[in-house]
């Protein structure tokens, strides 16, 4: 057959040319067209789910991009997150940050089991199906879009004590957030933009009891702390959920006009805005959502470029839940 023959060198010339354009541009050898050939309806298949997931409830679009961001987190973008509990994997969902609070798993098992019938095999890695389930999620919300980098592989391994250490918490102030962000690769633009993720979703009260009991009237809008200790006395009502902010599932801008009032919901969130190097960002941010759209683009595609396993690295799990070698 000369004319596949033809079709193949054609390809291969594509594919050399799209390495080597990705590698001038970006410090990964990730790439938007990665399954373009191998299966090129795998990303309208995972925008499926993702879809009819958060018409049922959008607040499934928030809890999947936080699922992103703590794989990306931990060793890097590699799926670690969705392994379960089992003799070799001492699971980050026990991990403090997760724990009764990571969510959507039933969604990504949905899924990849799209997507593996879609693709005849299991071909996308589960790491991948988060970066593009998180696009995803934010679009359906309403917020910006951009070109997933593609080819990650899935890790084999979990660590939860890294899931303890790496994930920043709540009560940090905002030199540890820049230093935990930087660990990371990112910088105070890249922390400020991505905070933004809080636009859409929802907090336990175990997590802003402190701040709307404690936090200085200086940081916090006593009017604003009084509704919310209605619902998360000093004792008690620890599962109850507030909004991040007012319009928890619409991706806009209103996470930052809050944050000039002193209405952010975390203690992490404020310290975002308190007179210190970040403040000028949230400004902008607040006013200028076209701006904020661009810039949380590129973070979350610099965040999706951390630490992933490529080439040979990894493998490409069959079930999330469960490295292959465990079957
Ligand atoms: C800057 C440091 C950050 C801290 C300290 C932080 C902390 C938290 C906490 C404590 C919650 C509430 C969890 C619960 O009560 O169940 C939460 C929720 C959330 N976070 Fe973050 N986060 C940070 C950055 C990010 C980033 C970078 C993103 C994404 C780009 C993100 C996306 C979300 C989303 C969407 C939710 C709501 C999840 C849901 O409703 O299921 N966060 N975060
Ligand atoms: C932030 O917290 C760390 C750790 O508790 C502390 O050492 C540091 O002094 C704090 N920084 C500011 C500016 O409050």
């Amino acid at each position: 057959m000369a004319s596949h023959g033809c079709l193949t060198i054609v390809v291969y010339c594509l594919v050399v040319l799209g390495v080597a354009t990705t590698a001038l541009s970006s410090p990964s050898s990730l790439s938007p067209d990665f399954y373009d050939h191998s299966c090129p309806d795998a990303l309208k298949a995972i925008q499926r789910v993702v879809r009819a997931a958060v018409s049922k409830e959008r607040r499934m679009g928030a809890s999947l991009l936080r699922l992103h961001f703590h794989d990306c987190f931990v060793n890097g973008c590699d799926g670690s997150i969705l392994l379960d509990d089992s003799e070799t994997i001492d699971s980050e969902k026990n991990a403090k940050p997760n724990v009764n609070s990571a969510r959507g798993f039933e969604v990504i098992d949905e899924i990849k089991r799209e997507v593996d019938k879609v693709c005849g095999r299991p071909l996308v890695s589960c790491a991948d199906i988060l970066a593009v389930a998180a696009r995803d999620s934010v679009v359906a919300l309403g917020g910006s879009a951009w070109k997933v980098r593609l080819g990650r592989r899935d890790s084999k391994t979990a660590s939860r004590s890294a899931a303890d250490q790496d994930i920043p918490a709540p009560v940090f102030n905002l030199s540890q957030l820049i230093d935990n962000f930087k660990s990371h690769g990112l910088n105070e633009k890249d922390l400020v933009a991505l905070s933004g993720g809080h636009s859409i979703g929802f907090a336990h009260c175990t997590v802003f009891r402190d701040r709307i009991h404690n936090d200085p009237s200086t940081e916090i809008d006593p009017n604003f702390a009084r509704d919310l200790q209605r619902g998360c006395p000093t004792n008690g009502g620890d599962t109850n959920l507030a909004p991040l902010d007012p319009t928890a599932a619409c991706f806009d801008q209103a996470y930052f006009s809050n944050l000039l009032y002193k209405k952010g919901l975390l203690h992490s969130d404020q310290q975002l805005f308190t007179g210190g190097s970040t403040d000028d960002y949230v400004k902008k941010y607040s006013y200028d959502t076209k701006a904020f759209y661009e810039d949380f683009a590129n973070s979350m595609i610099k965040m999706g470029n951390i630490k992933p396993l490529t080439g040979s690295q990894g493998e490409i799990r069959a079930n999330c839940r469960k490295v292959n070698s465990n079957y």
